[in-house]
């Protein structure tokens, strides 16, 4: 049986060998190419410019120094999120304070920031959870209010509208990231944006003094090819039941997160890198249209305890992620849809609970869903026929 995989890294025809020509001629077209793939996306998000960094982290790293955000000051961020990114900013002194989730839309709203804000609070960073955009304007203005600043988490979001305008174009700053599963993926990377010009010219210093070389792209792009080999040859299955047995999820946890963490290498966002993106994001709009369809579809199919994640009207997602509420604990049901040739994600696996993680017990959003949550195949290309079996499957299983 052909497995339906959970996220496949989209890839353009003959990338592989265009990555490796690039690569060859990287020195030569360096700074202009980068320039082209800055002010593509400048225009894509509608902010005068951006600055390309080696990853998202990074990229909220170099913002936050900018904002003058550092030892002593809160800074408020979603209980759910990116577990890996917390003792990366607390390292720098910043004390992160969890704003709960509306267990429907998964994101943090302005009351539930606002019952975060303390005297020494600096600024909120303001996610858009698997690319479903949160109350970005609702919390800009509690942040004016407060004389605080925005940074948008646009980790998910590329492709993303709140009243037809982009996500990354409302906060302070913003940043993205170009991993192998994100909306463009450029085999790592990342970006940030804003309209602060001393920001993005120190973020581009930054990118020039870094390390120049392709160890980690080409670490990144053996093991998207290896993944998809491994799919195809059936040969998934061992791991995947491992990651979905309970007594083996945390250490095959652990092992999948350190591997991504070896390949972050400290080198420039390379050229080569920049082309791939120049290519992909001329085909962003279609395949987020596409994706938005499949969610669409399998959103009408579902049995009615089956919750999607909420989208407020007149908002577009990017179709980043397909996650569902279910009224049974997702765990179980992953390990069983395994077993009938579906991967989908829960618990950790999908983002973590960062109350939990920062201590914090009262945030009763993040309490209610983590447990429920469960992230279904999507990726570009997925088929309807797919979707229809995913939904019919996991209608059954309930
Ligand atoms: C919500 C969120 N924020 C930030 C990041 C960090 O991006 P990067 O891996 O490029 O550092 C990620 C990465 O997956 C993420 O999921």
């Amino acid at each position: 049986m052909q497995m339906i995989p959970r996220r496949w890294a989209h890839s353009e025809p003959g990338e592989a060998v265009l990555l490796e020509e690039w690569m060859q001629k990287d020195a030569e077209t360096s700074a202009a190419c980068i320039g082209q793939w800055e002010e593509a996306l400048a225009e894509y998000i509608g902010v005068p410019q951006t600055a390309a960094v080696n990853s998202g982290r990074q990229g909220l790293r170099l913002i936050l120094e900018h904002l003058g955000v550092g030892e002593g000051d809160e800074l408020i961020v979603p209980a759910y999120t990116l577990g890996e990114m917390l003792p990366f900013v607390a390292s720098l002194g910043v004390k992160l304070v969890p704003a709960d989730i509306d267990p429907f839309s998964l994101n943090i709203t302005p009351e539930t920031v606002a019952a975060r804000i303390s005297e020494r609070t600096r600024a909120i960073l303001a996610l858009h959870i698997f690319g479903v955009p949160c109350d970005i304007q609702g919390i800009r203005k509690l942040a004016a209010e407060h004389n605080l600043k925005v940074i948008e988490d646009c980790a998910h979001s590329l492709g993303a509208l709140v009243e037809g305008r982009p996500m990354g174009s409302f906060g302070d700053a913003s940043f993205f990231s170009f991993e192998i599963i994100k909306m463009v993926n450029t085999y790592g990377g990342g970006l940030i944006a804003s309209e602060k010009a001393e920001l993005i010219a120190a973020a581009r210093d930054f990118n020039e003094q870094e390390p120049k070389g392709h160890d980690s792209l080409r670490g990144k792009l053996k093991s998207v090819q290896m993944e998809k080999r491994l799919f195809k040859l059936r040969l998934m299955y061992p791991p995947l039941y491992l990651l979905a047995s309970p007594q083996w999820q945390p250490l095959m946890n652990r092992l999948y997160r350190s591997s991504q963490k070896k390949r972050k290498k400290g080198e420039a966002y390379s050229a080569a890198q920049a082309k791939a993106g120049l290519m992909k994001l001329k085909t962003l709009e279609e395949r987020v249209q596409q994706r938005l369809d499949r969610i669409a579809l399998m959103n009408s199919l579902f049995h009615e305890d089956i919750r999607p994640q909420h989208v407020r009207e007149g908002d577009r997602a990017s179709g980043y992620f397909s996650v569902v509420i279910l009224p049974v604990k997702a765990a179980s049901i992953r390990k069983k849809l395994l077993l009938r040739g579906i991967d989908a994600g829960a618990g950790n696996e999908i983002m973590d609970n960062c109350a939990a993680l920062l201590g914090y017990k009262d945030c009763p959003g993040i309490e209610q869903v983590f447990d429920h949550a469960l992230s279904l195949p999507m990726y570009d290309g997925i088929s309807e026929r797919d979707c229809e079996k995913v939904v019919r499957v996991l209608n059954s299983l309930l």
